[in-house]
């Protein structure tokens, strides 16, 4: 198991900050804006379009680390809504957080995601910050394609290198602290989303923030 992956599933001060600073709508505009040059109303954007979209639907939220977007989904009512994550710290935190938030059919899933054991039966995967904290996203892009039905969306957001020399920089303090993986480009999450077999792909950028969608093709 890589270092980046057994700092998540013991956690440490850095991984519950993480979390403390997602769930604080102050703290996190100002985080993501001075280490990543990033506008996190955009993630709030994102989540408000999301809840449009969930009522009835079956959703997997990988990784959901501790719950960060349950606050947000809070009163839906989706057929199935799975949180899944590496780390048994983390899903402390997000049984915490699914006690808080009224979701239906919510439940945790303690699973690596390249390995989780889902296929075609979701119509939503969402992924948010997660993929440069594991160290094969490119595997994760495929898992998560494999888990939603034909017709169905993978969508969320990565940090990514490229965007300006103080979000490189961050990128490397935290790969020194051991919670974030080999981190790539805009190029190569696009590579990963059509090496997956999905089209319909957009990627827009919020600083070195990237929040992508994309559609698994309909059969036929
Ligand atoms: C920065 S947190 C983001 C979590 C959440 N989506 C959010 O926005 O707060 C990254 C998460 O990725 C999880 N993670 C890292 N590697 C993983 C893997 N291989 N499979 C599943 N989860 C993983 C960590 O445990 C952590 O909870």
């Amino acid at each position: 198991m890589t270092i980046v992956t057994q700092t998540w599933r013991r956690g440490t001060s850095i991984t519950s900050g993480w979390d403390f600073t997602v769930k604080h709508r102050a703290v996190a505009m100002v985080y993501t804006y001075l280490a990543f040059g990033s506008d996190y109303r955009r993630w709030y954007a994102d989540l408000a379009a999301v809840r449009n979209q969930i009522q009835g639907a079956a959703v997997l939220d990988v990784p959901c680390g501790g719950g960060a977007v349950f606050g947000h989904l809070s009163g839906t009512a989706p057929r199935r809504y799975i949180g899944a994550d590496v780390s048994p710290a983390m899903l402390a935190l997000a049984g915490k957080a699914a006690e808080k938030a009224s979701i239906q059919n919510l439940e945790l899933v303690e699973c690596d995601v390249v390995t989780m054991p889902y296929d075609a039966e979701f119509d939503l995967c969402l992924s948010y910050m997660g993929l440069h904290c594991m160290p094969d996203p490119a595997g994760a892009i495929a898992a998560m394609a494999r888990a939603v039905r034909p017709g169905g969306v993978v969508r969320g957001s990565t940090v990514i290198i490229g965007a300006g020399w103080r979000s490189d920089r961050f990128v490397s303090l935290w790969q020194r602290r051991g919670i974030f993986a080999d981190v790539y480009s805009k190029n190569d999450l696009r590579q990963w989303l059509v090496t997956a077999g999905l089209n319909a792909i957009t990627i827009e950028c919020s600083g070195a923030i990237a929040y992508f969608s994309a559609t698994k093709p309909a059969r036929g």
